[in-house]
């Protein structure tokens, strides 16, 4: 139980108001929501606030081409957002906009402190002007032929091509994204920080522990190659906050994006009654942390801790960036169906079962995370529902029917209770450190466990005896407090498989400063009917997100967003019109008849397994020495799940002699033993009739 509560304001990254949300932002506000909802349980004051990014030339461009104003759009997209994350139990404190008057005031005031500190300077500079459109171009709005490989229709940045990078005016034959004139230079006055002001603070911010190691070797290179002045000024037309004093120039929405963090949480204290200043005020002793993902480190490691600093704001405690997400191992494809809306997940998916895939894979690195979906189904299915939901369903039944829905008064087995009890600490130092995967991998160890006990004590045998008494009583309390210790370490990861549990269970698991509960088991209680908790992700499910991906992607990648030359529209229409309809063969075709001839290819044995063993750094398979009379056979077998090596010696099963040898990471597997069911703890390997011997023909 912690001791001093801490005080801790927690963001995600803002999304973009012009786009849906995908299951690349899902990753980060699953990561951020972990985080708060463990602090929570830990006792602690946290407050989680988000809001959508609502400025900028993307935004306005796509509101004047659907017909309505920014602010419109910008409202829609925030519901549409805030369902979302809802949706997916993303638990805010607070979910504002940047489009606020709490942020409109606070990025004067920044502003203002940075003039009043002799940080704000203004240049006159040389910038891409679309003459039909009378619009300055950022320059993810030009195009043309590529400098280094002439391919057409390139942005101004880099090259999809050929990779190379340049600046717009590089480009050959440039033209304005939105209308398609060619741009002119056109001169305007602009507004900057002096960012080298800060460099003395921003070094020493930047070597604390406020960012991840990897991430101050890549400040490093940006402090080497200098840090320039900083652009905040963009000219009308644009959709932000006018600068005081102007009327023809706003601030960039990057600058106020950041200040959206505090203007959210002023928004909150607003309503509650908190104290803002004790959290954001230079000197607060409050912590700060910010989740981002790596494309937008240099927002948030060196122009955010400046405006802090030159306006009297303390710095962030830290930074933590994520890398990006990919889906079976490429990076998100609207083509392959693998660019995934977080509603077309919702529409099939529990969003606990992807809460707890990006869970087992999460760090505290800047790695890039791999959303494949066969692991993805095989994890739920196998750890998360065969292990942990597992041990309710098989305690459960026998305390609603046998023993009128009440926990027995002691435990069978109190020294198991309190070696998961115990976890608590180690676990929690897990999340502490952002350390997810290896949080899930100690919760499963521990289902593991859980798992053994009740095959070892089998109150399916015990119930037999028409009288079993106290130790079947003893023994499915056990499973319940297994059950429910578990629940509480996973409550972060999984809230509304957490919320069923604790609808069972008739005691709160999630709630602030519930960690502790952890220490004391559930005795002489009341529990409810038992109710299945959670399914096994069904694959046609996963298969149906994937075709709904490739129909109609509601998601626009709001970081590429591709604009028609032609045409003054901004919407990505093109990629849906040439998509190809996947044709899913009828069922006979996919399982023709074979005749006789067929099956005699196939050369099955009767074999002894030998020996079996574990593999080092291999989760699913086990290594079996299989005898067929004259030969022994190396086999690799993914059945680690369902059985343990030392159940399996001596054992007969029957395995598939001619399979081409395969050569894998351990070793070459030199057959495949035969097993029936869906998988995880649901295989059952073949065994022939006692009497059988080893290389005896199956036919
Ligand atoms: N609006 C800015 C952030 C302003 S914060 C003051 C922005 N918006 S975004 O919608 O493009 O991205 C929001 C967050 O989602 C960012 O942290 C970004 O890194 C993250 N991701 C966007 N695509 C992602 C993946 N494919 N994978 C993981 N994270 C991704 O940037
Ligand atoms: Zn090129």
């Amino acid at each position: 139980m912690p001791h001093t509560p801490r005080k801790i304001l927690v963001t995600s990254a803002l999304p973009y108001a012009n786009g849906s949300i995908h299951l690349g932002h899902m990753l980060e506000h699953i990561q951020t929501d972990i985080w708060v909802r463990f602090q929570r349980m830990r006792g602690h004051e946290i407050y989680y606030v988000c809001a959508d990014d609502a400025h900028g030339t993307p935004i306005m461009l796509k509101a004047k081409a659907e017909g309505v104003t920014p602010e419109a759009l910008i409202e829609r997209f925030k519901a549409e957002h805030q369902r979302d994350f809802d949706d997916f139990a993303i638990q805010f404190d607070n979910y504002h906009t940047t489009h606020s008057e709490e942020n409109r005031l606070l990025a004067e005031y920044i502003f203002k402190r940075l003039d009043d500190g002799g940080h704000i300077v203004k240049r006159t500079i040389s910038q891409a002007f679309d003459p039909e459109e009378g619009i300055f171009l950022p320059d993810r709005f030009i195009k043309g032929e590529c400098p280094r490989c002439g391919a057409p229709d390139q942005y101004g940045d880099s090259c999809e091509v050929c990779g190379a990078t340049y600046s717009p005016a590089d480009l050959i034959n440039p033209y304005s994204a939105i209308s398609g004139a060619t741009p002119i230079e056109k001169d305007t006055e602009h507004y900057f920080v002096s960012l080298g002001n800060f460099s003395e603070m921003l070094h020493q911010w930047t070597s604390g522990n406020h960012i991840q190691n990897e991430v101050r070797n890549k400040l490093k290179e940006w402090f080497d190659s200098g840090l320039r002045d900083w652009d905040i000024s963009r000219d009308a037309p644009y959709f932000g906050f006018t600068i005081p004093g102007e009327t023809e120039k706003y601030f960039y929405v990057w600058l106020d994006a950041p200040i959206g963090y505090f203007a959210s949480f002023r928004n909150l204290c607003d309503r509650e009654g908190l104290d803002f200043d004790a959290f954001c005020q230079a000197g607060s002793n409050a912590e700060m942390y910010h989740f981002i993902g790596k494309d937008i480190l240099y927002f948030h490691t060196l122009f955010w801790p400046a405006m802090l600093r030159g306006a009297g704001f303390r710095a962030p405690s830290a930074v933590y960036a994520h890398g990006f997400l990919t889906v079976n191992g490429q990076k998100m494809s609207k083509s392959r169906g693998t660019f995934i809306s977080a509603r077309a997940y919702l529409d099939h998916l529990d969003p606990d079962y992807l809460r707890y895939y990006f869970a087992a894979k999460l760090n505290e690195h800047v790695e890039d995370l791999d959303l494949n979906l066969d692991d993805f189904q095989q994890r739920v299915n196998s750890d998360l529902v065969g292990k942990v939901v597992n041990i309710a369903s098989r305690s459960a039944g026998f305390i609603n029917k046998r023993f009128d829905n009440r926990l027995a008064s002691s435990l069978d087995d109190a020294a198991l209770f309190d070696a998961f009890a115990s976890a608590a600490e180690t676990i929690a130092s897990y999340y502490e450190k952002r350390q997810y995967s290896r949080a899930i991998r100690a919760i499963a160890e521990l289902a593991d466990r859980a798992n053994q006990y009740v095959n070892d004590r089998a109150p399916w045998l015990m119930a037999k005896d028409e009288n079993p008494g106290e130790e079947l009583h003893r023994v499915c309390s056990q499973g319940v407090n297994l059950f429910r210790t578990l629940m509480i370490y996973l409550a972060p990861v999984v809230p509304l498989l957490t919320a069923r549990a604790e609808v069972f269970l008739k005691s709160p698991i999630a709630e602030r400063s519930g960690w502790h509960a952890a220490g004391t088991p559930l005795l002489d209680h009341e529990v409810g009917p038992f109710k299945h908790l959670m399914s096994r992700i069904d694959a046609k499910a996963v298969d149906a997100v994937i075709e709904a991906s490739k129909e109609k992607p509601a998601a626009t990648d709001t970081k590429s967003t591709t604009v028609k030359k032609s045409g003054s529209t901004m919407n990505d229409t093109s990629s849906q019109a040439t998509r190809p309809v996947t044709v899913v063969p009828a069922e006979s075709e996919q399982n023709p008849t074979i005749s006789i001839d067929d099956f005699a290819k196939i050369d099955l044995r009767i074999a002894l397994i030998s020996d079996a063993n574990y593999i080092e750094g291999a989760d699913k398979l086990l290594q079996l020495t299989l005898d067929i009379g004259d030969e022994t056979r190396n086999v690799f077998a993914g059945i680690r799940s369902a059985y343990e090596p030392e159940s399996l010696k001596g054992r007969f099963v029957v395995m598939v002699a001619n399979l081409a040898p395969r050569k894998m990471r351990f070793g070459v597997s030199e057959g495949m033993v035969l097993a029936a069911g869906p998988g995880g703890e649901d295989i059952w390997l073949i065994s022939p009739d006692s009497g059988a011997k080893p290389g005896m023909r199956v036919k």
